[in-house]
């Protein structure tokens, strides 16, 4: 009865498009058929339709050497000519890039001429520092366009950006500098956040006491929260001194489509992040051809705005790299979405006239806690694309998403992708496809995903098994940074040549992809991925504990939230008589050690935790226990009497 009624609501809740909105789309049929009958054919069309090459390719993809891709290997590009230069030369100079929003309500409207100016002139200064090829750039910076000209700018030199979000620790800062032996580091004095300057400059600081490597020679500091921060003469620099007085002559040179273009740290299953490396043409086509073909962007007309960060990977190839490819122009919000006001999203849109918007799930579910009528006191009627990505939206905020904030008609498109696949994988394309909530639907076209059982055979029907994909893709990663053998491990070792997203997915009746989660430790929290085993790691490089362990449980709003169960050193016992305190302060700790964003939501004190005879912990029965759940099946513990004791420990 259940599954039939199920059955209905999908059958009702499905969105054809509006003929008008077909009429004008970017998108339509002939991608799917092109892109099956010939797959490389139909990405090395896309590749010479919407980039500039320098030299043009012959070789579309070379995969004699799985699991290392290339594509368009003999090519030679600039990307960050591709995203600029190009847009001035065709005649669009004046047209506005980035419409920038800073949290205390200043702004600057910054055109294609400008932007290209302000990239050459920082191109100009990267390189008097001696950055060049293929070496490493740190950046720490808020939401401010200098963040977009930095990136730019290293790009413009063939060297790799490693963009580290403002949000880190100096700790998490300091590992990724090393890890990644960047010689430059460009940040902030700080910038604005819930209506306070955050400072950046003193983290930057602290993490280059930190770092071992001794690799960074200059930090280039960008002047924006007019915080008070100390001086190291000889290796720290201020932009305002060097970038504005530069030279905006600056001819980019073109580099191989493989010249890797930057490192993204992300979490895994095991402490110590990755770094994913992506390179330059294959890339820069695929982020271009979803940005253009999924949110439906018509350059001349649309205002677009993509709320992520660019320390993600959203921000990297949906606020930088996709649009700007385009000649897209778009909004950068500095700040918090209820900064001043809980309707400052709303007054953004209204004032941009903004007609596609990119946001994840958890921002959504927040407004429709707070109700709808904080954004009915604005104009939203400028939007006609609503994109959605970081995690599954769940139908309820999908339809509140298209009712309240999207008028009732527009198409909403559910993303799926990752760090790793550097651009959207899955997504319906506005105007061609039926929507239907809660589904990432299908592979955009070039895109070839299955889904698998544990022993790699395809799984049929509804059930439930392993999302992979099937064939190299573009915009594919080339590497995890230093660590060939972790690349192939993580994600090849599983299924030979197919490779493992670490999602689990089914595919219902109509052969759209419903995503179920992660498989593996990682979490997904407000659509950030966070490692079970990083936080672990941290709580127990607190004095005062023995043993974590560390859950993603269900959360309204966040989608999962972290709980950690940790029991005390027997030494400590006499110290931490207040079990409250303690488990606030091992929050502290998690927050300063990693970034708040990794904060648990809670910290238990146990006196111990569930085992199986083989020491492993039996983190599903911590979960269960998280989520308010009646404890599972117990009978492969060691001591089935644990969780009964940790039960009512946490009760
Ligand atoms: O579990 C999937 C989830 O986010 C993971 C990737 O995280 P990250 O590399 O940080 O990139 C996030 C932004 C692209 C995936 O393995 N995820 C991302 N988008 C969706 C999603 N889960 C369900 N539906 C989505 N649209």
């Amino acid at each position: 009865m259940t599954a039939q009624i199920d059955h209905a609501l999908e059958e009702i809740r499905r969105f054809r498009p509006s003929p008008e909105f077909a009429a004008q789309a970017v998108a339509d049929e002939s991608l799917y058929r092109r892109a099956a009958e010939d797959r490389l054919g139909f990405w090395a069309e896309q590749a010479r339709e919407l980039i500039q090459w320098e030299t043009p390719f012959t070789e579309v993809l070379d995969w004699t050497n799985p699991p290392f891709a290339r594509w368009f290997g003999d090519g030679r590009l600039n990307v960050a000519a591709n995203c600029l230069d190009r847009h001035v030369d065709a005649g669009y100079g004046d047209r506005v890039a980035i419409h920038w929003e800073g949290e205390p309500g200043d702004s600057r409207s910054i055109t294609y001429a400008q932007l290209t100016d302000e990239v050459k002139r920082a191109a100009n200064v990267l390189a008097g520092l001696g950055i060049g090829q293929g070496d490493r750039v740190a950046i720490y910076l808020p939401m401010i366009p200098e963040a977009v000209v930095a990136m730019l700018a290293v790009a413009r030199l063939g060297a790799i950006h490693s963009v580290v979000f403002g949000g880190f620790s100096a700790d998490s800062l300091a590992s990724r500098i090393d890890d990644a032996e960047a010689k430059l580091v460009i940040t902030a004095d700080g910038g604005y956040r819930k209506g306070k300057v955050f400072p950046l400059k003193p983290v930057v600081d602290d993490a280059l006491d930190r770092a071992t490597g001794g690799s960074v020679q200059n930090v280039l500091v960008v002047q924006r929260g007019g915080n008070e921060v100390g001086w190291t003469e000889g290796r720290d620099q201020w932009w305002h001194d060097t970038v504005a007085t530069a030279s905006a002559e600056h001819t980019a040179e073109a580099f191989d489509a493989e010249n890797p273009l930057f490192i993204l740290y992300t979490s895994g299953t095991t402490g110590k992040p990755k770094g994913i490396l992506h390179t330059s043409g294959g890339y820069l086509t695929q982020a271009a051809f979803t940005h253009k073909n999924v949110f439906d962007l018509h350059p001349e007309t649309d205002v677009y705005w993509c709320t992520a960060d660019v320390g993600w990977i959203t921000g990297h190839s949906y606020v930088v790299y996709g649009p700007l490819a385009n000649g897209a122009t778009q909004v950068l919000y500095e700040g918090t979405p209820d900064s001043p006001h809980p309707g400052r999203w709303w007054e953004i849109v209204e004032k941009y006239r903004v007609s596609i918007l990119y946001t994840a799930p958890t921002a959504i579910r927040s407004f429709m806690k707070l109700g709808r009528q904080i954004p009915h006191e604005f104009n939203l009627r400028s939007l006609r694309v609503l994109g959605s990505v970081g995690e599954p939206i769940n139908p309820e905020a999908w339809i509140w998403y298209r009712h309240v904030i999207g008028g009732g008609s527009i198409p909403v498109v559910d993303t799926w992708w990752q760090t790793e696949t550097g651009a959207i994988m899955i997504s319906a394309l506005p105007g061609v496809t039926d929507l239907k909530p809660g589904s990432a639907q299908v592979p955009v076209p070039g895109i070839s995903v299955d889904i698998l059982d544990d022993d790699g055979k395809p799984v049929g029907g509804e059930d439930g098994g392993l999302l992979v994909i099937t064939e190299p893709w573009p915009s594919m990663l080339r590497g995890i940074w230093g660590d060939p053998e972790r690349f192939k491990e993580t994600y090849w070792e599983k299924f030979g040549d197919k490779y493992f997203a670490g999602d689990g997915a089914r595919r219902d009746e109509d052969g759209d992809i419903w995503l179920l989660g992660r498989v593996d430790d990682v979490m997904n929290v407000s659509g950030h991925r966070l490692s079970t085993a990083e936080i672990e790691s941290s709580l127990v490089a607190h004095p005062w504990t023995a043993e974590a362990a560390v859950v993603g449980a269900a959360d309204e709003t966040t989608g999962q939230a972290v709980v950690a169960f940790v029991i005390l050193k027997a030494s400590q016992a006499d110290r931490v008589t207040d079990v409250a305190e303690a488990s606030e302060e091992l929050r502290r700790h998690v927050a300063t050690q990693i970034g708040a964003i990794a904060r648990p939501r809670q910290v238990f004190i146990v006196n111990e935790l569930p085992k199986t005879r083989s020491g492993k912990i039996m983190r599903r029965l911590l979960r269960d226990l998280a989520e308010g759940r009646q404890v599972g099946d117990t009978t492969t513990l060691a001591d089935t009497s644990v969780m009964t004791a940790i039960t009512e420990q946490v009760r």
